[in-house]
């Protein structure tokens, strides 16, 4: 059967496991001669502007040995020119993958629905799966994917946020979110990634509160792709709620600084805690690459190297 990559649900702690060690692999003993998807294509249905998402999956899908076919909404009108449906149908009689970047999410469930091939969701506005599987890759990297290490958020509870929630209800993380009332995280996501007890959960008001000894700090932009007419408001709630030196002042003096670009300076973070010695906010680009290989790998489930050979990779890389 086939399997999709649409929200975290659903994808057990050995399983992400899996897709970690594979990523180490890809990203530290790179092989030409490793091309699990030659002689295949994707299609990459892009609702939305990109430019990592877009080019870490079309360079991906190069290295790996496919072709990656960009469709934007322009070209194709999905759910105008035509039905949801009809194009999962089409596309998944080309295609052995249907990548996908849309306004909503429903769209992309509704894209996995009607697909015979596997779906991955490559930015919705409701979850950002992609990115947060990266995000802990990085942190995994840094030793800091443990209940033990404090993830402060400071920002909108958005789609990156409920990726994080999602996240914490299958591997265990401690995740604080700073946020105004007004721009919780969806509730639904929340109770569930609560309920699965796996993980310490807070959702406080006050930033510095937050940051108060902080291993990472993270922040994403203050109004997301789709909000552009909220921007005043979004602006006035969360002035208070910026990434910058005297919040850093707050946190660990180790702390990494983590943001999933595009990031505005002098907004929701300023430029000299962006670029400054905290920052690993490149380290987080970079991984797009290595993990979304990983991932198209894992669902193809073909052509994955022994794992005994990655699992040795893996422990190097943990030291
Ligand atoms: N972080 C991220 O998804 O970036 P893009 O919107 O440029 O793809
Ligand atoms: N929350 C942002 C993430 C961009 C990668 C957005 O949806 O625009």
């Amino acid at each position: 059967m086939k399997r999709d990559f649409v929200s975290l649900t659903g994808f057990s702690k050995d399983e992400i496991s899996e897709i970690f060690e594979l990523s180490g692999w890809l990203k530290e003993q790179p092989r030409p001669d490793y091309r699990p998807l030659a002689g295949k294509s994707a299609a990459l249905i892009f609702e939305k502007p990109s430019l990592r998402t877009h080019v870490s999956f079309q360079v991906g899908i190069s290295q790996l040995g496919g072709d990656a076919i960009f469709l934007s909404q322009e070209n194709i009108g999905l759910s105008m020119r035509e039905s949801v449906r009809d194009a999962a149908e089409v596309l998944s009689r080309y295609n052995d993958l249907i990548i996908a970047r849309t306004m909503a999410h429903r769209t992309v469930e509704e894209l996995a629905a009607h697909s015979s091939v596997p779906v991955i969701n490559a930015l919705t506005d409701r979850l950002h799966p992609c990115q947060i599987l990266a995000d802990a890759f990085t942190l995994r990297e840094r030793g800091l994917l443990s209940e033990g290490a404090k993830i402060a958020f400071i920002g909108d509870g958005n789609n990156v946020v409920n990726s994080w929630l999602e996240l914490a209800g299958v591997i265990p993380i401690h995740f604080v979110l700073a946020c105004p009332e007004k721009y919780q995280p969806d509730p639904d996501i929340l109770m569930l990634a609560k309920a699965a007890k796996i993980s310490r959960i807070e959702i406080v008001r006050d930033a510095y509160a937050a940051a108060e000894d902080a291993d990472v700090l993270y922040t994403d932009v203050w109004v997301s792709m789709g909000q552009e007419g909220e921007r005043c408001a979004r602006e006035a709630a969360f002035k208070n709620y910026q990434v910058n030196a005297k919040l850093l002042r707050e946190a660990s003096p180790r702390c990494l600084v983590m943001h999933c670009l595009p990031a505005h300076r002098g907004e929701e973070i300023t430029a000299d805690v962006l670029e400054g010695e905290h920052s690993i906010v490149m380290e987080q680009a970079e991984n797009r690459l290595h993990v979304q290989k990983a991932i198209i790998a894992h669902l193809l489930e073909e052509g994955q190297p022994e794992r005994e050979d990655r699992r040795t990779f893996s422990r190097v890389l943990e030291g």
